[in-house]
């Protein structure tokens, strides 16, 4: 029995996670051949598009096991990814993270502003436009491969305030810019927009602290932000998308990369005394994400062991595999 190029192209298909055609290459694998008295196998792998690999054999006898190494010279395209709130604190570690990364990724960045573009280089691949604006941020969208959601309403401190007086600083939100508009509204415009351009993957920032409703940040302007921002991640896993939702700790501007990184659901840690984590690990982490299957269709709440205690994090796939919640509540 004659086996065709297309019946051996599909099993090399089922051997790969999908980001092997991106990154990888195949060392060996087995093949199961069809009883013949004297048949001809010719089987190409497709692992490249570019430099297809061919071969034949003639073989006899009943099922045989016949040990074939691919190497695959050139993989496939980079995965283009847009960091939106690429001028935010986190946004900007992503999108550099990607860029020096430019075998596997072609980063795109959205900014809400010009000044915001040019603090991050006001490069040609950094786009400008505010996410409660569908319009706006179309052209940013389109033709990528993955999204990772860094905005977010941004509190301002109120003025007159003293610390020299023992005073408590107060926050606000602008009007336009409360939680609803750009938590909820905002990010909802950037799945929608996502899921019409076809977007293979959205990996979406969070925060810890949502299963309260009394939790002091939706006090912040009276705005409830952490219930908008549970509401667009329900959506972003409603969506049908391969998603991954990350609830971080508190955020800390520190090294990255030094620390054992801690995983957990339903606010568990924040009974804990590891409640906080550096930017540029949860920077790592959404990069992490966009090369793991493990990663995908996954909500974690994500902190850190002090430094000096505990073993700095390296596996992620072993990191996201301790992630059992695929469904948020
Ligand atoms: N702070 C914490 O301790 C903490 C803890 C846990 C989770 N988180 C969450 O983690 C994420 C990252 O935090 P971060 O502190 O790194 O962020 P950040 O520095 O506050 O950045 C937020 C970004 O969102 C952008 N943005 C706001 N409104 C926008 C709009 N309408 N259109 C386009 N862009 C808009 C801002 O742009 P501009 O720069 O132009 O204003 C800013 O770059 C956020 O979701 C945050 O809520 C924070």
């Amino acid at each position: 029995m004659a086996m065709t190029t297309t019946t051996t192209t599909t099993f090399f298909h089922s051997l790969l996670p999908s980001n092997s055609y991106k990154t990888g290459s195949v060392s060996s694998s087995f093949v199961s051949v069809p009883s013949s008295s004297s048949s001809s196998l010719q089987f190409r792998s497709l692992v490249s598009d570019t430099k297809s690999i061919y071969g034949r054999m003639k073989f006899t006898g009943n099922i045989r096991r016949v040990s074939v190494t691919v190497s695959a010279a050139a993989s496939a395209e980079p995965l283009t990814v847009l960091v939106t709130g690429a001028g935010g604190r986190t946004g900007q570690i992503v999108y550099k993270k990607l860029k020096e990364r430019s075998d596997q990724f072609v980063a795109r960045g959205l900014v809400r502003t010009k000044e915001s573009k040019e603090k991050i280089g006001g490069e040609d691949e950094v786009f400008v436009g505010d996410i409660r604006d569908s319009a706006a941020i179309a052209p940013a969208i389109q033709g990528i491969d993955a999204l990772v959601i860094l905005t977010s309403a941004v509190p301002k401190m109120k003025p007159g305030f003293d610390p020299s007086k023992g005073e408590r600083p107060e926050f606000y939100f602008e009007d336009g810019a409360y939680p609803e508009q750009v938590d909820w509204i905002g990010q909802k415009n950037q799945i929608d927009a996502a899921k019409a351009a076809g977007v293979k993957q959205i990996v979406l920032v969070g925060s810890m602290g949502g299963t309260n409703i009394n939790n002091p940040l939706n006090k912040i302007g009276n705005a409830n932000i952490l219930v908008w921002k549970r509401k667009a991640e329900q959506y972003l896993a409603d969506s049908g998308i391969p998603y991954t939702i990350i609830r971080a700790g508190g955020l800390q501007d520190k090294e990255g990369g030094i620390r054992e990184l801690i995983v957990g659901k339903d606010d568990e840690i924040l009974e804990t005394e590891m409640r906080t984590i550096a930017r540029a690990d949860v920077a790592e982490v959404c990069v992490q994400a966009l090369q793991l299957e493990e990663a995908k269709f996954k909500a974690l709440d994500l902190a850190s062991k002090p430094e000096g205690t505990g073993t700095p994090t390296k596996d992620f796939k072993a990191l996201f595999a301790q992630v059992t919640a695929r469904v948020i509540g």
